[in-house]
């Protein structure tokens, strides 16, 4: 691998320390021609190539539209976007690494916290053009055989994904609107009553006491420790979720130590940086100081004291409503401010909070740096925050996922992908970026399962389990006011209990490859074209992805279809899943050839493909209502492979190790 240093690049979190990759100091870049530009006031480098019509681009994470990048225009600038339409360039997270694989084959990582440009054959352009607002910039290129062995080796260097508990990748249920025990009591029974398997309950800006964080609103949530404690005794643990803003709001322990300590974002004069978010104005802490992630961490003492050992961490782009600088536009609902916000931004497709993002500033080695210059770090940051408070305040492995991210973060918490919505079109984009957020690290991750804006219906549910069931994180999320999306929220259960009881069967070979993945730094969803290379038709499919090493899943993407085409880059075996009447598993498997086929999916089955000669393993704890009940050597082989190499572990340690790989085959399992 390949390094070139311009300028003084900022220190960024995305390599590992640890990762024993080497890395060469080079001068001559080849594949990419320089140039120097002045954007935005800012004097900027800019990466051209010429694409040839057969290049296809991979990567860059977090962002809409298909696997192959080509024909998009992507801002990589951290956003809180509510309207994941296609065309959207900037979403959540910053992930900017590239692979462009043709004849000649290479990856490109633009280590950079400021705002990068990716147009990638943008209005036919034949060309690739990267624009970095900043002079200052590690570039690494990777060259290997192939997409995946280039993929593999970024993963090298940026090190293996946070290690979440087995609980983590148990079914989660979540609402805006979650606040107290009638809410968790509700949907636990919602769920039990009807034989449905949970793991998790979040909870949303509802628990605080008016949307301030590290409180709790004793109205609906009288003693959250006691609440916790009879949920975990159900197998259900309570996730809460923690915004960026500290609530101005002097009295207030967590408000009074940040600005005593200076821990908070700051204006050019050096006070506080005011901006409103759910609580009203809040003050944004500066979690480039190491002081202030210290102090930001042991916060979460008071929540993690009580029993909790997950959090969400949400609304750190920073998301801004409006500034002091902007006055109140925005409407207020009680403490709500509803979305409707700068109506004329959004129509841009304008980052909402562009403006104020060149108003505060950071600390950083005892200069004040403006926020807009390492804006796409500042999420991540507090995702390390969180962390290391964790880290100290957990016994074994915590949950944590964040909104906003850039590369690196993966090393300390998941992400999902914020707020989508309701439809087909979120579903399928569901599909498309999960092998890119592979390829940055991401593999605990995935989408808000049924879609958080618009309302659900029943069919749309049921397909959205059906992909979800291989993401590894799995949580049914809704907005305010949509209708309610619970798994029991749509009559006869039956269907949902099936597809539910399929996530939890799969969870040993999910756990296991995500395991084997990360300890081996290699990808967990790819693009099918990274196992077919040579496969023109593989490198042209989208729609159909993989699953660790032998799984290949083809969710169906369109309303009222209970078929779909499916391509098989070789035979493979067709499984198809579904429940008896009785409630009992039935796994029937078929080798098929390669090529077309149509295959039919009624709603409450799932059908998906296993690798010729493999096997995968299935949990045989058949009844299990949480991973509580479940015991991960508990398991059989499916498919007509010998055997599974199966990562067992206790689901909370916190070392990776080859020798917890053993061998599963029929007659039983070996170390
Ligand atoms: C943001 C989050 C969403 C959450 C809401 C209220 O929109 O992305 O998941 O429910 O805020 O906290």
């Amino acid at each position: 691998m390949k390094l070139y240093t311009f300028g003084t690049p900022f220190e960024t979190i995305a390599v590992d320390p640890n990762s024993t990759e080497e890395v060469r100091e080079e001068k001559v870049l080849p594949y990419l021609e320089i140039s120097r530009d002045v954007v935005d006031e800012t004097p900027s480098l800019v990466f051209t190539r010429k694409l040839a019509g057969r290049d296809v681009v991979y990567g860059l994470g977090e962002t809409m539209r298909g696997i192959n990048k080509r024909g998009g225009r992507y801002v990589s600038y951290n956003t809180d976007c509510p309207h994941h339409y296609q065309s959207m360039p900037s979403m959540y997270g910053a992930h900017n690494f590239i692979v462009i694989d043709g004849e000649e084959k290479f990856g490109v990582f633009f280590d950079t916290p400021s705002r990068v440009t990716f147009e990638i054959d943008y209005e036919n352009s034949g060309e690739l053009k990267v624009i970095c607002e900043t002079e200052d910039l590690r570039l690494y290129l990777i060259e290997e055989s192939s997409a995946l062995e280039i993929s593999r080796a970024f993963l090298r260097l940026i090190g293996p994904s946070f290690l979440p508990p087995l609980w983590a990748f148990g079914l989660g249920q979540s609402r805006w609107g979650y606040g107290g025990d009638e809410d968790v009591e509700r949907v636990f029974k919602g769920y039990r009553e009807n034989e449905l398997p949970l793991d998790y309950i979040c909870l949303d800006i509802d628990y605080m006491d008016r949307y301030i964080d590290f409180t709790t609103n004793t109205e609906k949530l009288p003693d959250l420790g006691a609440l916790s404690a009879r949920m975990k005794e159900q197998g259900i643990r309570l996730v809460p979720i923690i915004d960026a803003g500290i609530k101005v709001e002097p009295g207030n322990k967590t408000y009074d130590e940040g600005l005593e300590g200076g821990y908070f974002s700051v204006k050019e004069n050096g006070e506080p940086f005011h901006a409103a978010v759910w609580p009203g104005m809040t003050h944004f802490p500066d979690f480039f100081q190491p002081e202030a992630r210290e102090w930001f961490g042991r916060q979460y003492e008071g929540l993690t004291s009580q029993g909790i050992e997950g959090f969400w961490n949400d609304m750190n782009e920073p998301s801004i409503f409006y500034s002091e600088f902007e006055g109140q536009k925005s409407q207020w609902l009680g403490d709500i401010v509803i979305n409707k916000l700068f109506p004329d931004r959004q129509e841009k497709g304008e980052v909402s909070a562009y403006r104020d993002y060149k108003r505060f500033y950071h600390k950083i080695n005892g200069q004040l740096v403006q926020h807009h210059r390492v804006h796409n770090l500042y999420g991540a940051l507090m995702t390390v925050a969180s962390a290391g408070g964790l880290e100290k305040q957990v016994d074994g492995r915590y949950l944590l996922f964040s909104r906003a991210s850039y590369i690196g973060a993966h090393r300390y918490g998941g992400i999902w992908t914020g707020d989508n919505s309701s439809t087909y079109e979120m579903l399928r984009q569901n599909l498309l970026m999960m092998p890119s957020l592979s390829m940055c690290g991401f593999i605990y991750t995935g989408a808000d399962t049924g879609g958080f804006g618009e309302n659900c219906n029943r069919q749309l549910l049921l397909r959205w389990l059906a992909l979800s069931a291989f993401t590894p994180l799995e949580r049914n999320h809704s907005a305010l006011h949509t209708r309610e999306q619970e798994c029991y929220a749509f009559g006869d259960t039956t269907a949902f209990r099936a597809l539910i009881r399929l996530r939890y069967l799969l969870i040993p070979y999910l756990y296991s490859e995500f395991m084997k993945a990360n300890l081996r730094r290699d990808m967990l969803l790819r693009p099918i074209a990274f196992d077919f290379p040579n496969d023109e038709r593989a490198l042209r499919t989208e729609d159909q992805v993989m699953v660790g090493e032998s799984v290949m899943i083809a969710p169906v993407l369109r309303e009222n279809s209970l078929t779909r085409r499916v391509y098989l880059p070789e035979d493979m075996q067709k499984v198809r899943y579904h429940l008896t009447e009785s409630g009992e598993p039935v796994f029937d498997v078929e080798l098929w050839k390669r090529g077309e086929h149509t295959v039919n999916v009624p709603l409450d089955e799932v059908v998906f493909f296993i690798k010729k000669d493999a096997a995968i393993i299935v949990s045989t704890d058949e009844k299990a209502m949480s991973t509580n009940e479940m015991d991960l050597s508990h398991v059989r082989l499916l498919g007509e492979g010998a055997s599974y190499e199966q990562y067992l572990d206790d689901g909370r340690t916190k070392v990776m190790a080859e020798e917890n790989i053993r061998t599963v085959t029929e007659a039983g399992a070996t170390a």
